[in-house]
């Protein structure tokens, strides 16, 4: 067990908040709150309780160096809005600048630094860096479960020189995910979508010990389908990847999960949201054709079938390039299957949470996680290293 935010005094004491505030933007315009607001509870709570609340982040990938285009100044903003509480900002996350800002703080006031990731220690979690991340606070709290699989300064170097806790987001995660992956109740569905089969081998692999069904779509059906033998044309596939493929589906045999590959595709004749599409079987996809869309009549029919049979689902990355409206139609159908259906309905975070949230339908799930690679390290079975650096209760 870790600490909480219930085994601490907060009144008057400086907390350093490592929230996840890695939020996409477009024209200096924060175009997603989602995590914003899911770490709401966490700085209202410390605020309320008469802390001194400093928040830090990262933002993009800006390899150490500075990037005007990533500054948190219009997540601050955002944040205010959403707090209805004023939200000072400073220029840097570590220095005399941050001191000063600091020193002048009121109980219950709410400071953000800059982004984590100026600063090549942030990576690297370099000691140095880590203890002047720390030097102005007294207790830290990770909520920022989207970055808790990163081993950095911010989420794991930090808790070297503080002492540490679990914030309310956090441990609404943990209590989600692992009650899906450790009690599930069956039968036990994982949708498995996205890019790419690579990345997500060994949580498949995880899974197999778990679950019932396993439905496939997008790029990894794509491998899926090759794998077997299909012609699959132009289609995103990971042509190194093809033994791995038909490893994954003999285990799944051995281990009697039905692991289900797309019947019928929407194909299209270029990558191109004005391409032409159209519905075809699996075994009749021309050559200079490309699957965008996994969800065909069948396809759909059979997986919400199984879907509406569920009492535990998971997903992991849309089953099309839902971001093309001509292709979003598997994808905008197995998240209304997930709503109607009363399963319980955990959605990984990253692009199967904004296809959720895309067709609106985010409140109708049991939970819907902010984070996209921690999701998917859960789901492996390993551990957080952010996680596993709190302080436990002893
Ligand atoms: C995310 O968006 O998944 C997290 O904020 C982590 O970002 P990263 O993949 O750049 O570390």
């Amino acid at each position: 067990m870790k600490k909480s935010l219930k085994d601490y005094n907060f009144k008057g004491k400086r907390v350093l908040v490592r929230v996840d505030f890695n939020v996409p933007l477009e024209d200096g315009k924060v175009t997603d709150t989602n995590r914003i607001e899911a770490a709401l509870p966490t700085i209202k709570f410390l605020a309320n309780e008469d802390a001194k609340v400093i928040l830090m982040s990262h933002l993009g990938r800006p390899k150490g160096e500075f990037k005007e285009e990533l500054k948190l100044d219009p997540v601050g903003k955002e944040l205010a809005n959403l707090l209805n509480k004023k939200v000072v900002k400073v220029d840097d996350c570590i220095g005399s600048e941050v001191k000063k800002a600091v020193d002048s703080m009121n109980n219950g006031d709410v400071l953000l630094l800059e982004n984590t990731r100026f600063y090549k220690g942030e990576k690297e979690n370099d000691p140095e860096f880590s203890k002047q991340l720390a030097e102005n606070a007294d207790i830290f709290v990770l909520d920022a479960f989207g970055a808790a699989h990163r081993a950095h300064a911010s989420t794991v170097g930090v808790t070297e020189y503080l002492p540490s806790a679990a914030g309310f987001l956090l441990m609404r995660e943990l209590n989600a995910l692992g009650d899906v992956m450790e009690d599930p109740e069956s039968p036990f569905v994982a949708i498995m979508g996205g890019a790419k089969i690579s990345g997500k081998i060994s949580v498949i692999e995880n899974l197999l010990d778990k679950v019932d069904f396993i439905l496939t779509g997008g790029g990894i059906a794509n491998t899926f389908l090759k794998a077997q033998g299909y012609e699959v044309g132009e289609s995103l596939v990971e042509d190194d990847k093809l033994q791995v493929a038909r490893d994954l589906i003999s285990k799944a045999r051995e281990k009697g999960v039905i692991l289900l590959l797309p019947k019928d595709v929407i194909i299209a004749d270029r990558f191109d949201k004005e391409a032409e599409a159209k519905e075809v079987s699996v075994d009749q996809i021309p050559s200079d054709w490309q699957i965008l869309d996994s969800g065909g009549t069948q396809t759909l029919e059979e997986y919400k079938t199984v879907i509406m049979n569920a009492k535990t689902v998971i997903w992991n990355g849309p089953i099309g390039v839902f971001e093309f409206d001509k292709f979003a139609k598997g994808t905008n159908e197995i998240a209304k299957a997930l709503a109607e259906s009363d399963a319980k309905t955990v959605i990984g975070g990253g692009e199967s949470a904004a296809a959720v949230k895309k067709a609106g339908l985010t409140d109708k799930m049991t939970h819907v996680s902010t984070g996209g690679g921690a999701s998917l390290r859960f789901f492996e079975g390993k551990p957080l290293p952010a996680v596993e650096a709190i302080d436990d209760l002893k």
